[in-house]
């Protein structure tokens, strides 16, 4: 049997940092209001670097840690909703930077579900046997489209990548990966696009920013995200005992919270960063991860959980043993 494995992780984040005391300045808000209901303290805003440049530098840092060149891969994934422009992709421009050879090279777009579902895809695509090794990106500048009037949503968001360089295995390091999506039709977590053209004349252009309705989304997100675990651990039929760690999407420490209970999981089984990262959609899984790993909260060895929700809506999670 062909499986995957995690060969390696690396992260990266842009050295510009915006304080709750700051946001204080932009919108009438305070730094209680957003650690009590949030978490988060902090989060890095990028001003110079979008998001194929926030990709590239995670990617350098997976690759050095995978101790692999990118001559060596054979595909690369990127997930993202903001992406430097909506085509060429964050992937392709990755591609020719990196210097890879002509290989495969696309992007997925699930919201901060997207880092799960690349991962989905790889670990399909490595099965296969056609391939050897896959650099999987979760990359993001939501602060270029968030709205700073907007003092619901503008506190929430931060910039980031994460990357995991995932390699062929004899091994099942991966043993279950689940994604799902149900339509948001009501539209509680969306972007607008681009009008379509009425007579062939060019509608004056706006320019559309995330919108949210919070209540809604927590709710859920605090339904999704205990249940995604549960149906990893069915499917794995391994007991929370069995996991060292869970590392959530970082959304609201108040979400992972709800989750812990829900599942009757120790505080310190759920891995948190959110104070400093803010929410990073589909870099926050990877991110973390990457996190967990450098900081010695996850070893060599040990099984994690991950899981996710986001736009869409989409859901999913995956069990590793790193
Ligand atoms: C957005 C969120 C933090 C709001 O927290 P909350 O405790 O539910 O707060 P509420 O929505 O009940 O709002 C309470 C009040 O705080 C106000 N408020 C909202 N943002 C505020 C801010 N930054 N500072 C101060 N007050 C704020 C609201 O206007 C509301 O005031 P009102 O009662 O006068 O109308 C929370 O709903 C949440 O995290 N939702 C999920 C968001 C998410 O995860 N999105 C991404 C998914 S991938």
């Amino acid at each position: 049997m062909i499986y995957s494995k995690v060969a390696g992780t690396g992260a990266y984040t842009p050295e510009n940092r915006v304080t709750n005391h700051d946001m204080e300045t932009i919108v009438e808000t305070t730094d209680e209001w957003i650690k009590s209901r949030t978490g988060i303290e902090s989060r890095p805003v990028t001003l110079t670097e979008n998001t194929s440049d926030l990709a590239y530098q995670a990617a350098l840092n997976a690759l050095d840690d995978a101790k692999l060149k990118a001559s060596d891969l054979d595909m690369i994934i990127v997930a993202t909703v903001t992406p430097d422009q909506p085509f060429p992709g964050v992937s392709q421009m990755l591609q020719s930077r990196l210097g890879c050879r002509a290989i495969p090279a696309f992007d997925v777009n699930a919201a901060c579900t997207g880092f799960i579902y690349a991962l989905n895809i790889a670990d399909k695509m490595l099965k296969s046997g056609d391939y050897q090794h896959i650099l999987i990106i979760g990359a993001e500048t939501l602060t270029k489209i968030t709205d700073y009037a907007d003092r619901n949503t503008c506190v929430l968001f931060g910039d980031g990548a994460g990357a995991f360089v995932l390699s062929k295995s004899d091994t099942n390091h991966i043993p279950a990966i689940l994604t799902y999506a149900k339509g948001d039709e009501k539209g509680y977590l969306k972007m607008d696009g681009y009008p379509l053209k009425k007579n062939y004349i060019t509608p004056e252009q706006t320019r559309p920013f995330l919108q949210m309705n919070g209540a809604e989304v927590f709710k859920f997100a605090t339904a999704v995200l205990p249940s995604v675990v549960k149906s990893l651990l069915e499917e794995t039929h391994l007991s929370l005992d069995d996991i060292d760690m869970i590392v959530a999407h970082q959304a609201n420490k108040r979400i992972i919270d709800k989750a812990a209970k829900t599942l009757g999981v120790q505080h310190d089984k759920m891995f948190v960063n959110i104070d400093h990262t803010g929410n990073t959609s589909a870099a926050s899984v990877p991110i973390a991860i990457d996190e967990a790993i450098k900081t010695g909260a996850l070893k060599k060895g040990d099984t994690m959980i991950t899981a996710a929700f986001g736009a869409g809506f989409t859901w999913g999670g995956a069990v590793i043993k790193l």
